[in-house]
């Protein structure tokens, strides 16, 4: 009998699929969620099934408001939280309702990747911002601003991910923080901070969002529980000015549609308020910061020996490892070589908005260590020495293709 496919993971038998910024399957909280869905039924009962309100039900939202006065330096009032179905919609409203077609978009370099293709989708042209090894660099990207803006261009949004980003697992300084924020209100461009991460910190709290440094101004942040409880459950949110909030309360289909996701919103509301929220997200950092720990040590002895010098640095918070490879090989040929090992990683350059004909850096490897267990992800570290050894002795042979 065909197993219907429920799922976007697909299992390829023997690889260990470091390309997958997903859940470990152990982390999902079945039995939790479901004992808080009861009890929404039970304390709502029809409420919770009807058409919502449009911003979100006032529950969840004012859970949120207090949950991030602790998880953040600066809580948002009711009139500042608008409830989406995860910070994917979230970033598409935003670029609904800020760009037109042919605008530009500055991004961070690297970045996450599927945002650029959320950007991309109301075609807009995305352009990278300078940025070093400690992220976006914002005397350079004020310069940009400068400049684009001297083009008769408009350009709305600034994207980053500031926080245990993805893919590089940084956090950006305190310093270029402030920065950033003062040179887009300059500007007159609107910061989109993506804070998927913020609770995944492994080595103590995150850092203050570029929303609270803002005093919420000039800046929109999404948040998300996909990283924390389920990415099923399609729920987000989004911090912002009370005007962009009923901006976006009033759009038709949120209006018709009664909010973006009133059911699931309530029995989070519920898992929030009953503590078992902060229970979970306590458990699941110790078991991702375990798995960190496990990627981190099996690459630091797999790569130590026999190789030119890799810097292998474990990431605060967040899911993923930014690997740097050694001079003269790139991701992409390193994939080659992993894949025929039996392991896979995304190539640094799918991170990049850069023009065609500027291609982009292709020196680092995302490896997500959210998925798997230490021994599966020592086992990879394993792996992918192999792979890099057969990468520097030479260029693969067709008989070696398998
Ligand atoms: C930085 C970042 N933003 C957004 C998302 C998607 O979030 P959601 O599942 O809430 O749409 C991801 C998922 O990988 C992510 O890494």
């Amino acid at each position: 009998m065909r197993v219907p496919r429920t799922i976007q993971y697909v299992e390829r038998a023997g690889v260990i699929d470091l390309r997958w910024g997903h859940p470990a399957p152990a982390t999902l909280p079945v039995r939790a969620w479901q004992a808080c869905q009861d009890e929404a039924l039970r304390r709502y009962s029809w409420r919770a099934l009807t058409y919502g309100r449009a911003a979100g039900p006032e529950p969840l939202i004012e859970w949120l408001c207090e949950h991030l006065g602790g998880t953040d330096a600066r809580a948002p009032v009711p009139a500042e939280v608008f409830v989406t179905a995860g910070a994917s919609q979230a970033l598409e409203l935003v670029s609904l309702l800020l760009t037109r077609p042919g605008d530009t978009v500055v991004v961070d370099s690297p970045t996450y990747h599927l945002a650029l293709r959320i950007f991309a989708d109301r075609d807009v042209e995305l352009v990278g911002a300078p940025a070093d090894g400690a992220g976006i660099d914002p005397p350079a990207t004020g310069a940009l601003l400068r400049r684009l803006r001297a083009e008769g261009r408009r350009v709305p949004l600034l994207y980053l991910v500031p926080t245990f980003a993805n893919p590089t697992g940084g956090s950006l300084a305190a310093e270029r923080r402030r920065e950033l924020v003062e040179l887009a209100g300059d500007a007159g461009t609107m910061i989109v901070e993506d804070d998927a991460y913020r609770e995944l910190g492994y080595n103590g709290a995150a850092p203050p969002s570029l929303w609270s440094i803002a005093s919420g101004r000039g800046v929109i942040r999404v948040g998300s529980f996909s990283k924390t409880v389920g990415p099923g459950l399609r729920l987000g949110w989004i911090t912002a000015a009370p005007q962009l909030v009923r901006s976006l309360s009033d759009r038709g289909f949120v209006d018709s549609g009664g909010g973006l996701n009133h059911t699931t919103a309530l029995t989070m509301a519920v898992m929030g308020y009953s503590g078992r929220y902060a229970e979970h997200v306590a458990a699941i950092r110790t078991v991702y910061r375990r798995q960190r720990d496990a990627l981190t040590t099996a690459l630091i002895t797999a790569l130590g020996t026999g190789l030119p010098a890799i810097d292998v640095t474990a990431p605060r918070g967040g899911w993923f490892l930014w690997l740097p490879l050694p001079e003269g090989i790139s991701a992409t040929e390193l994939l080659t070589h992993a894949e025929q090992h039996a392991v896979s990683f995304l190539p640094g350059n799918r991170f990049y908005a850069t023009p065609a004909l500027d291609p982009a850096p292709d020196d680092h490897a995302r490896l997500s260590f959210s998925m798997y267990e230490p021994a599966e992800l020592a086992q990879a570290a394993h792996r992918l020495g192999a792979a890099l050894r057969a990468a520097l002795d030479g260029p693969l042979t067709p008989g070696r293709h398998g």
